[in-house]
């Protein structure tokens, strides 16, 4: 007899395709244009705006930066993180590696989002330790929009990565864009279509045994 079923096979169910869809996400890295088109861009950005967010808030905001103002933003950021560096003690040939790499994934990405927190409609407390935890409430919302743009963009067949940067040197994110005083720089994501050679790092299998307990 064989092993092959001459029955249609179910259809997976919706839980079994959205958790395959979190299993596959991956950061892609290898990034190929062309870039994403306007529409799909807001799509994914409308897609971020669905997140949970404390209160009902809608804590973020995301701009597209254009290929105009790519040099800046590297610059800005490149600035910032060679003080850093130079403060480390890290060596200048270091400082110089890490630099252009992050400048080649700014410059070169067929699309880049930059994503922000606001404050808005967020509670505000007299004391530091509450105040800092309102502010926290934000980012961890701001986290989950991220993921829905990654997502979306991986079961779309298409390549993104985080990229932290901004976070380090929100001022200078802020006036390369001219964007509102406002918006408090978090990440930004590369977009485009993925390239045929790149391999993601390797996952750890999950283990419940080190991340897990029940009291
Ligand atoms: C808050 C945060 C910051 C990250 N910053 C960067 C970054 O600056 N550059 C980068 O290449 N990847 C960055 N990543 C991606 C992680 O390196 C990546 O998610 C991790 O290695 C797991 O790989 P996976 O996304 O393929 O599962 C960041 C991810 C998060 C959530």
């Amino acid at each position: 007899m064989s092993d092959e079923s001459t029955e249609p096979r179910a259809a997976p169910s919706r839980a079994a395709v959205i958790e395959a869809a979190i299993r596959a996400r991956r950061s892609v890295r290898g990034l190929e244009g062309p870039p994403l088109a306007p529409a799909e861009v807001e799509s994914l950005v409308a897609l971020a705006l669905t997140a949970p967010a404390p209160h009902h808030t809608l804590p973020w905001r995301f701009a597209e930066v254009t290929p105009a103002r790519r040099s800046a933003l590297a610059a800005a950021m490149g600035e910032a993180w060679r003080a850093d560096l130079e403060a480390d003690g890290v060596p200048r040939p270091q400082q110089e590696r890490a630099l252009a790499r992050s400048r080649r994934q700014v410059e070169e990405a067929p699309t880049l989002l930059l994503g922000c927190a606001v404050s808005e409609g967020l509670r505000v407390y007299s004391d530091e330790r509450r105040a800092r935890a309102e502010w926290t409430l934000a980012t961890h919302s701001f986290g989950a929009g991220m993921q829905n743009i990654l997502l979306a963009a991986s079961a779309r067949g298409l390549a993104a990565f985080w990229i932290s940067a901004p976070l380090y040197a929100p001022e200078a994110v802020r006036a390369a864009l001219d964007l509102d005083a406002a918006w408090q720089p978090q990440a930004l994501i590369a977009l485009g279509h993925p390239s045929a050679a790149y391999r993601p790092f390797e996952r750890p299998t999950p283990d419940l045994g080190t991340h897990f307990v029940r009291r």
